[in-house]
This record gives C-alpha cells, sequence and structure tokens, in this order.
C-alpha cells in the first residue's frame, strides 16, 4: 500500500482546469520530485492533498484512509505536512519562537494561569521547547535564535521553514519549492537536510521548478504540464525525455 494516492485529481479555477484527472502515488520512505513548468499545477496539487483548497474530484488516500478534503491540521495530525512557496514565518517574531509555536497544539497555554497548569501541560511545554532548541541547533540557525525572523534571508527562511514544519513529527513532508530564491550554498545545505530526512525514514516529495536540482537528491521525478503527468520515472532517464524537454522549451 502507498503512503499517498491521488487518483483522478481535478481542481477548476473558472474555466481553468488546474489539474486535470492527475493520479500519483508515493512509496513510504520515497524522495519523490514534482516538476514542470510554471503554471504546470504543482502548486495546486499540494493544495489539493494538503487539505489547502478542496479538488473538485478524484480521492486523496493518506495511509490508507481516504482524506479528500481533510483540512491541513487534521492532515498534519494524521502525519502529513507541507511548506508554501512564499514562506510564511511570523516576522515579528524571534526564530526560536516561530519554531517553538509551529509545534503541536498545547493545550491550556493560552488560558490558564501557569499555576493552573497540570503537571502533563508542563511536561509538554518542556519537549516542545526542547524539540524546538534541537531542531534550531540541528539546523544551524543557533545564532539566529533571538533574531528577528524579518531579519534573515531568503534561504534561512526557507531553513526555519523546514525546522518548523518538523517539529510536527510528520510521515510525509511536501516541500514547495525549498530552493526558490536560495544561493548555492543555502541550496546544497537544504538538500543535504532533505537527504538526511529521507535517510532517516521521512517520505518527502519536493517541489522545483528548476530542472537540474533535484536530478542528484531524489529517486524519481514525476513531471507535471498542463495540470497532468507528462512523464515519471528515474530523474536521468526523464530529462533526458524528449516530452520533457519540450514542455521546457516551450516555456
Ligand atoms: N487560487 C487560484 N485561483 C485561480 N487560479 C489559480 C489559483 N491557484 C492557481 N491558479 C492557476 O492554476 C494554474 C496552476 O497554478 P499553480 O498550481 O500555482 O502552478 P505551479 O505551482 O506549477 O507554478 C495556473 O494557471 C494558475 O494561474
Ligand atoms: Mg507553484
Amino acid at each position: 500500500m502507498s503512503l499517498l494516492d491521488v487518483n483522478g485529481l481535478v481542481k477548476e479555477f473558472g474555466g481553468l482546469r488546474a489539474i486535470d484527472e492527475l493520479s500519483v502515488s508515493v512509496e513510504r520512505g520515497e524522495l519523490v520530485g514534482v516538476m514542470g513548468p510554471n503554471g504546470a499545477g504543482k502548486s495546486t496539487f499540494f493544495n489539493c492533498v494538503s487539505g489547502v483548497i478542496t479538488p473538485d474530484g478524484g480521492r486523496v488516500t493518506f495511509d490508507g484512509d481516504d482524506v479528500t478534503g481533510d483540512p491541513p491540521e487534521e492532515l498534519a495530525r494524521a502525519g502529513m505536512v507541507r511548506t508554501f512557496q512564499n514562506t510564511r514565518e511570523l516576522e515579528t517574531m524571534t526564530v526560536r519562537d516561530n519554531v517553538r509555536l509551529a509545534g503541536p497544539d498545547q493545550p491550556g497555554e493560552r488560558t490558564l494561569p501557569a499555576l493552573a497548569r497540570t503537571d502533563s501541560m508542563q511536561t509538554h511545554e518542556r519537549e516542545v521547547r526542547e524539540r524546538a532548541d534541537h531542531l534550531i541547533e540541528a539546523f544551524e540557525l543557533d545564532h539566529l535564535a533571538d533574531e528577528y525572523s524579518s531579519n534573515l534571508s531568503g534561504g534561512q527562511r526557507k531553513l526555519l521553514e523546514l525546522a518548523r514544519v518538523l517539529m510536527l513529527d510528520p510521515d510525509l513532508l511536501l516541500l514547495d519549492e525549498p530552493f526558490a530564491g536560495v544561493n548555492p550554498t543555502l541550496t546544497k545545505e537544504i538538500a543535504e537536510r532533505i537527504r538526511g530526512l529521507n535517510d532517516e525514514g521521512m517520505t518527502v516529495v519536493v517541489i522545483e521548478h528548476e530542472l537540474e536540482t533535484l536530478t542528484e537528491l531524489v529517486d524519481r521525478l514525476v513531471v507535471l504540464q498542463q495540470g497532468s503527468l507528462l512523464v515519471e520515472g528515474e530523474p536521468e532517464a526523464v530529462l533526458s525525455d524528449e516530452r520533457v524537454i519540450d514542455a521546457y522549451l516551450g516555456e
């Protein structure tokens, strides 16, 4: 059984079919790249799968359950999280607080005074703090932990975003253009993080617009064009496929 199974997905915006009968499966433990020219429907695909928007047709199955149309919070609890093409951290908050706040629900934290909190709440809060600190360290963001995230570079924001979604300890991680606007050094670092997460067993799907970036990173490439599957397979074979070359030349 695939971890993620997308079957006959359809999404329309007015008269435009952004996703047109798309079927894609991802096996547990895989590292898959999703490519395609601008407007091919990559982000819309993620939006439908992660519950950000409701598809007009088709079915999304995650870990054996039909999750079509389930909201993002519910999917996150089930183990599926995604990042956005444009990072969504809170700029008026420090890096450390941004990571902590991305943690799982903290019952009572906002409504109860400190003295009324139960031991289990305090334990939970401590675990969230420790996990956040661990991720900040692992992502070499320690020197920036007390900076407002508005002071970070584009690449550092992408790293922060990755650290934030990892607070939820997902089984399936969906990354929308984690390398966009990132300099070559940080691109390498982010690619290594993604590889490391996958080595530890996390299933990862990465959207990337550029042709070359994903080739060395992923096990399999899925290429979309006009909302449909154009080609999928091993990176080398996909990149030399004439249909893929044509799709990119035609941009
Ligand atoms: N919320 C929306 N409303 C209307 N059209 C949209 C919306 N989101 C995406 N689209 C359109 O759907 C198509 C696919 O967009 P998108 O999924 O963002 O492509 P990609 O991520 O591959 O660049 C584009 O033509 C885009 O303009
Ligand atoms: Mg996109």
